[in-house]
């Protein structure tokens, strides 16, 4: 891979756009492929034949039902990278009771029948340690194509979303789902709050905040 290829790459990771319905796929797909090994959605999702089926189920419910509509789902021009916020009056991911009706297929096809209780057991230790106290964004899934991972690509859209987000003057929260990521959140400014297991076969998350930051 180019040097050239590797720089442009980050730009566009760096100057991210609001995702329409038009990018769905594209950012649906990145997500899905950036998870797939991830320590947690691996430990909640299903672990058949159907696992990237059923992932792919998930990161559609959430770009449809919280990233469009919340207007803060960002993705650089090429789709290698895509970041989908939370604004402040939906961070604690409450949601009316239809909702939660209506997503039950989703979880099913994401879980499989038996993970149920895993999702369940996430959620409620999320939102246990999820600060209430005051307004701020809620990071709820950042990825990268696993093909440009380690080449900035994340940093830069993390970055480029945060100075956003630093210009509204609001902090934001975010749960690390890999050890491996913690070091580059805390060098964007982000100090550990929790560390916590949602279920004692389950891998660890860290719970993370990070005041604005004046640019
Ligand atoms: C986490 C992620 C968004 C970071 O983006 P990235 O472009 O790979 O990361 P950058 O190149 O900007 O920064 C590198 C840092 O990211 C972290 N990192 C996490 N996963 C990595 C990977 N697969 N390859 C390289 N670095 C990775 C490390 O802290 C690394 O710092 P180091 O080089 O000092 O070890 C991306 O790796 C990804 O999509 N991972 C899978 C999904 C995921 O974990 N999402 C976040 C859940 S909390």
């Amino acid at each position: 891979m180019s040097v050239d290829a590797i720089f442009e790459r980050r730009q566009r990771a760096g100057a991210p756009r609001r995702a329409t319905n038009a990018d769905s796929d594209s950012v649906i797909d990145v997500l899905t492929a950036a998870f797939a090994t991830d320590p947690v959605m691996s430990w909640i999702g299903r672990r058949d034949a159907k696992r990237d089926q059923g992932r792919r189920a998930m990161f559609s419910y959430l770009v449809k039902k919280l990233g469009l509509p919340g207007n803060e789902l960002w993705t650089a021009a090429d789709f290698s990278a895509a970041a989908l916020w939370v604004p402040p009056e939906r961070a604690d991911l409450k949601q009316p009771w239809w909702d939660e009706v209506i997503m039950i297929p989703t979880i099913v096809s994401f879980t499989g029948l038996t993970g149920l209780a895993r999702v369940d057991a996430f959620r409620k230790s999320a939102d246990k340690h999820h600060p209430k106290d005051k307004p701020h964004f809620y990071l709820m899934t950042i990825g990268v194509d696993p093909r440009f991972q380690g080449q900035g690509l994340g940093s830069a859209i993390l970055d480029a979303t945060l100075a956003s987000i630093d210009a509204k003057g609001l902090p934001t929260y975010l749960e690390s789902s890999n050890e491996k990521n913690v070091p580059l959140y805390k060098r964007h400014g982000y100090i550990v709050t929790s560390e916590f297991r949602p279920a004692p076969d389950a891998p660890p998350l860290w719970g993370m905040w990070r005041e604005a930051k004046a640019r």
